[in-house]
């Protein structure tokens, strides 16, 4: 028997601009991996959106193919979800240009992201700096997605999706598109701090900011030891400052809720030596990204099986892709 019950569909991606780390493995790759059994999910790497702020790469495929390697080493399965790239998909480009014709000026600058891409690289604002949420959208509702597992920094651009997605069906009088979610297993969005007790861990974010799954343990272990903390606490259970509270953060997702109490406890007895908390860090996390290291290393030189996971990737996205965009073109009033 057939099952026509119909299975949410599920959709996300990651830019290529470098290896994947924690930030990206917690805010976004681990739900794709928990996703994939009960979704119709669709997984893809971002290499259009590169190419907003990082117009001349030297190795654009080999970039893109190493996210597809570290989709594949955490987990994601090509016979169950569908992992392909961005730039194999040709429909979305459509579907960004019918969405562009109805996104405004005005909100598209009053964006966050656009905004500090502005003030971080004065000298390149392009305009697809400008569309970034309306390609991403494009991304999204080529395949009337409804979940998009993200982290905490894309919740505006998911806000951004629901009005293009909502603007569309009211101007064409058609409910042709879903209102997509950000999605996080029914948690709040999360925002996986860096190690330089800035906010954010992120690939662009400055040396020594991130740990990437495939870091060997050496230079996990030094940016670790290396990370910035102050002169310890004074008063029985303050406050934590902002790089410490880091630290903790970091060390709740890598580490036994047991150590994390240990070392909880011993802040808040003011008894804390940071040295020993950065040392265990340290181990935990070399544990924690060893095996995708491993694995990252052993997919690597697998062309032959790559290849044949994008191509099957990019048919059945198209599939789903072409549909949409018929309906679309359809809707607008285009010759059929
Ligand atoms: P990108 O490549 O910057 O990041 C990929 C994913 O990782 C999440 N992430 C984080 N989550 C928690 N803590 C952090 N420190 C952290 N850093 C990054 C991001 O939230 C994201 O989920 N615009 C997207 C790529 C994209 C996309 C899409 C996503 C293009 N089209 C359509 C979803 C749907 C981006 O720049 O991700």
């Amino acid at each position: 028997m057939t099952d026509t019950t119909k299975r949410e569909i599920v959709c996300s991606g990651i830019r290529p601009t470098g290896n994947i780390h924690l930030g990206n493995y917690f805010g976004a790759l681990r739900n794709f991996v928990r996703m994939q059994d009960e979704h119709d999910c669709f997984f893809f790497v971002a290499d259009y959106h590169s190419l907003t702020t990082h117009p001349t790469p030297d190795d654009l495929y080999g970039n893109a193919r190493q996210i597809l390697i570290q989709y594949i080493a955490c987990g994601l399965d090509p016979d169950k979800a569908t992992i392909y790239l961005q730039s194999d998909l040709p429909e979305t480009i459509e579907l960004y240009l019918f969405l562009n014709m109805n996104a405004y000026l005005g909100e598209l600058e009053r964006v966050t992201s656009f905004k500090d891409k502005v003030r971080q690289n004065p000298n390149n604002v392009n305009a697809g700096l400008l569309t970034y949420p309306t390609l991403m959208a494009a991304d999204i509702l080529i395949h009337k997605a409804t979940k998009v597992p993200v982290g905490k920094d894309q919740e505006q651009h998911l806000e951004m999706t629901r009005t293009f997605a909502q603007r569309f069906n009211n101007m064409y009088k058609h409910e042709v598109f879903p209102l997509p979610q950000a999605y996080n297993f029914g948690h709040d969005l999360i925002k996986i701090p860096g190690l330089d007790g800035s906010g954010k861990m992120g690939k662009s974010e400055g040396e020594g900011n991130a740990i990437f799954l495939n870091e060997d343990p050496k230079s996990i272990r030094k940016k670790i030891m290396r990370a910035k903390t102050d002169s310890g606490p004074t008063e029985m259970s303050q406050t934590k400052p902002v790089e410490i509270e880091n630290l903790f953060t970091l060390m709740k997702v890598v580490s036994s809720p047991d150590t994390v109490e240990y070392f909880d406890d011993l802040y808040n007895r003011c008894q804390i030596r940071y040295g020993d908390m950065k040392k265990q860090l340290a181990e935990d996390m070399v544990n924690f990204c060893e095996p995708f290291r491993l694995k990252i290393e052993e997919l690597s030189s697998n062309e032959d099986y790559l290849r044949r996971v994008m191509d099957q990737g990019k048919e059945k996205a198209r599939e789903s892709a072409r549909k949409t965009i018929e309906e679309v073109r359809h809707v607008i009033g285009y010759r059929n």
